[in-house]
């Protein structure tokens, strides 16, 4: 039997996402198979697309950081989960694709009741936004925080999360998405036209306990500014890099020593790097025991995640379109077959 997947081609712009049709692979020892039914088209794809994301296979590859479906099939020795189970799990890569193997100690089981595809959402930006509150920053109840990039898929989940803890919020977001990030409990600042680091001043007075920064480059020092003494910097990704054709790659790696240097300062205040990834990799039991808390959240109905689309799997080249123009509001969402035989809302 042939499956479906899209694979990066070659590293570039979004032509070079292409369908393929591959023979269905067999689960080994160990594995599950997984019939995906969603997959978040994240702007950490678009890292993958272009070469920019670390430890990449050779191309061509699947990207696809997480996936939600039914277990098909099992390898030898696997005793749970069972076929038939509904799970989530974090691939990295290998996402955008109709089936997955995957070692059964990798998926977790979404709690009955739970919206699949509700629930795909949380693997990757809940998670990372879960875990740089809780065990990066470490927040408290009240204190005063900055999102940048608040429209996004993990800003909103920083907005919803940070909101369980009465959290004071601010987001720098486009116009556009200032009614989003006000109705999620943020008070937007418009980047284009505002100086973010002079209007947080304006605002607040003396700054903010705590600044996610998604952006990198220039914004780094200056979100460093708006902090309060013990004020904590969490740096957790590069988009602005993606803005430059030439350099790119010296502008990733520069962006990541002034982390570092930032803590050179010694001034009361510190910067952080958070990769979930690494994180992943570091202490496991965390990711499941966030992924799970963050599944419990969900089925409380605690958190909704902001779906902004649903796209066809093979019409992933529109969802990298989306991606590159910054132009969804929460997560996009690439369904497999027709989504409604999949048991998606389409
Ligand atoms: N380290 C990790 O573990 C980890 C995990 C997940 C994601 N990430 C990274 O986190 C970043 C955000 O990911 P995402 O999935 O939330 O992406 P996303 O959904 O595309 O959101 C990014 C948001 O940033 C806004 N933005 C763009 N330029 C901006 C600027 N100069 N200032 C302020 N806002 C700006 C965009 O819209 P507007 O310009 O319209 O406001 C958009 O809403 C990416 O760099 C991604 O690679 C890292």
């Amino acid at each position: 039997m042939k499956y479906k997947r899209v694979v990066i081609t070659r590293h570039g712009s979004r032509d070079v996402l292409q369908v393929v049709e591959d023979n269905l692979p067999e689960p080994q020892s160990g594995q599950v198979r997984v019939k995906v039914l969603a997959t978040g088209a994240a702007f950490t794809d678009v890292l993958m697309r272009e070469g920019l994301y670390p430890d990449l296979p050779g191309v061509p590859f699947s990207p696809g950081y997480d996936i939600v479906g039914t277990v098909d099939q099992v390898g030898d020795g696997v005793s749970t989960p069972k076929v038939g189970q509904v799970v989530v799990a974090m691939t990295i890569i290998g996402g955008y694709a109709e089936y997955i193997c995957l070692p059964a100690q990798d998926v977790v089981p979404v709690p009955r009741g739970v919206d699949p595809i509700e629930a795909v959402c949380l693997v990757l930006s809940y998670v990372a936004a879960y875990q740089m509150l809780h065990r990066v920053a470490k927040v408290k109840r009240g204190e005063r925080i900055l999102i940048h990039g608040a429209g996004g898929a993990v800003g909103s989940a920083l907005l919803q999360l940070g909101k369980l803890k009465a959290l004071e919020m601010f987001g720098t977001a486009s116009q556009r998405k200032h009614e989003f990030v006000s109705s999620l409990g943020g008070i937007p600042i418009d980047y284009k036209t505002d100086d973010f680091v002079q209007r947080i001043q304006e605002l607040t007075g003396d700054g903010v306990d705590v600044v996610f920064d998604g952006i990198g480059g220039s914004y780094l020092g200056r979100s460093y500014r708006t902090l309060r003494p013990k004020g904590r910097l969490v740096n957790y990704g590069f988009s602005s890099t993606l803005g430059f054709k030439r350099g790119r790659f010296f502008r990733l790696v520069s962006s990541l020593a002034q982390v570092s240097f930032l803590n050179l300062l010694a001034d009361g205040r510190m910067s952080v790097f958070y990769s979930i990834a690494l994180d992943k990799e570091s202490y496991p039991d965390w990711f499941q025991e966030d992924l799970n808390a963050l599944l419990n959240l969900l089925s409380e109905q605690k958190i909704k995640p902001a779906i902004a689309y649903k796209i066809p799997l093979i019409e992933a080249v529109r969802a990298h379109e989306l991606l590159d123009s910054f132009g969804a509001m929460g997560k996009i969402i690439l369904l497999c077959g027709n989504g409604l035989d999949n048991g998606c809302n389409g």
